[in-house]
């Protein structure tokens, strides 16, 4: 930890090497990061009725995120109290109650245990149910995205995102929005934080790594400008804003539903969009994109999870998010285009796994070497943020900087350190 704290130095742009690879940094992550923080767990419309339920993972531990009866979402951890068996091993389903595959307990979806095969026989009145019930875990949403924490001391979610909650607003409660379909979920072997590095601030890498894109005229190769914004608020958050755009990429119909549900500055803002795309602290990158389709723009909406599972390795995640009141055809060609450019056969997320793998590789293992090289984030190191904005938080008026980048290693830090 000392060590860190003497080498990882975002306030001159220096980031080291090991970060990427070094299994004990890894580790570290795991109990001072993912195990106090706030993590994506999914969203309210995949469990849109009573007694349905999904299964996700939280910090590398398996959770049923549950609706009760009572429409409640709850966080059960998916362990048996009674000798800890995996209770659930789907998915996805709709359940009142799950019973155990060893010995049988059953729980009700609130977590209380309901049924002991041959209790009375066996146990007598020696057995008190009311003191198996299941592991309760925080769950909160916002806008619909659901997230979860073993912290119980962690700030509520509202605080956690604070003034980033006005662009999520833009992301995911412009209008009322739904999940299409299970999540897309591939393994590719790239340390978690470089898509998180990637997606909170670098606007970049799109003219190179994404240049074939605009020359087969899949998006304008005015995309790949600098304009736009780069911003940045508290708790490592960070997104970045192309604009302007003089065609209006979201379903016409759906204009009054956006003004309802957005301030005048938010909704002047999705009208400017040409893109967006940046990351919730720590591991939650989101993305509206546009693309053109059959010579016509459109929008494209998911949320991705780059979920570690090894110091090497991640599994991402990604949710293709659309307005639920836009039509069917909307919908379809929305969704084609979310599959032409970021799913796991996207044209784009071809482009960007390829170089995370390489970067892992590279930078991987306790290699000494990886303590000598450092990293450059010092683009933008000694601009003055933008006073005319009128969102909240540290605000450039060009997308090609590398404040977002410092900003989500400096909370990094912050967290490694304490
Ligand atoms: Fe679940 Fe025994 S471990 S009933
Ligand atoms: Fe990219």
């Amino acid at each position: 930890i000392e060590y860190l704290k003497e080498s990882v130095q975002p306030e001159i742009g220096a980031i080291p090497a090991y970060l990427l690879g070094d299994p004990s940094v890894y580790e570290i992550e795991h109990k001072k990061v993912f195990l106090k923080t706030w993590l994506f767990v999914g969203h309210e419309s995949e469990i849109p009725n009573k007694n349905d339920f999904i299964t996700r993972d939280v910090a590398g531990y398996s959770v049923i995120i549950s609706r009760g009866a009572d429409g409640e979402i709850r966080g059960l951890y998916n362990m048996c109290t009674h000798r800890g068996m995996k209770l659930c091993r789907a998915d996805a389903g709709n359940k009142s109650s799950f019973t155990c595959p060893y010995h049988g307990f059953n729980f009700k979806n609130t977590g209380d245990c309901i049924g002991v095969p041959l209790q009375k026989d066996i146990y007598g009145d020696e057995l008190d149910k009311s003191r198996l019930g299941l592991y309760k875990i925080r769950v909160e949403s916002y806008k619909g995205l659901l997230f979860g924490t073993w912290n119980n001391e962690a700030e509520a979610l509202e605080d956690f995102l604070g003034e980033f909650k006005w662009y999520i607003d833009i992301l995911a409660g412009r209008a009322e929005m739904e999940v299409l379909g299970p999540p897309q979920r591939f393994i590719i072997h790239s340390n978690w934080k470089i898509g998180a590095d990637n997606f909170v601030g670098d606007s970049y890498h799109t003219m190179v790594t994404h240049g074939s894109i605009a020359k087969l005229g899949m998006v304008p190769s005015a995309t790949y400008s600098k304009k736009g914004y780069q911003i940045y608020t508290e708790n490592g958050h960070g997104l970045n804003l192309g604009t302007p755009n003089p065609d209006f990429a979201f379903p016409e119909e759906l204009r009054e539903e956006y003004k309802s549900n957005l301030t005048d500055k938010q909704y002047d803002i999705l009208c400017n969009l040409k893109n967006m795309i940046g990351n919730i602290f720590p591991n939650l990158s989101f993305l509206i994109s546009h693309t053109k389709i059959k010579g016509q723009l459109i929008s494209n909406t998911s949320v991705r999870l780059w979920r570690p599972v090894d110091v090497d390795k991640m599994e991402v995640i990604t949710w293709f998010l659309v307005e639920k009141n836009a039509s069917e055809d909307w919908k379809r060609r929305s969704r084609e285009s979310f599959v032409l450019t970021f799913s796991p056969s996207g044209i784009f997320e071809q482009d960007d796994t390829e170089v995370f793998t390489d970067i892992t590789a590279a930078a991987s293992g306790a290699m000494p070497l990886m303590k000598q090289l450092t990293f450059n984030y010092t683009m933008g190191l000694h601009r003055k943020p933008d006073k005319d904005f009128t969102g909240p938080g540290v605000v450039f008026d060009d997308k090609f900087t590398e404040a977002s980048q410092r900003n989500f290693y400096r909370y990094w830090l912050d967290l490694m350190t304490k």
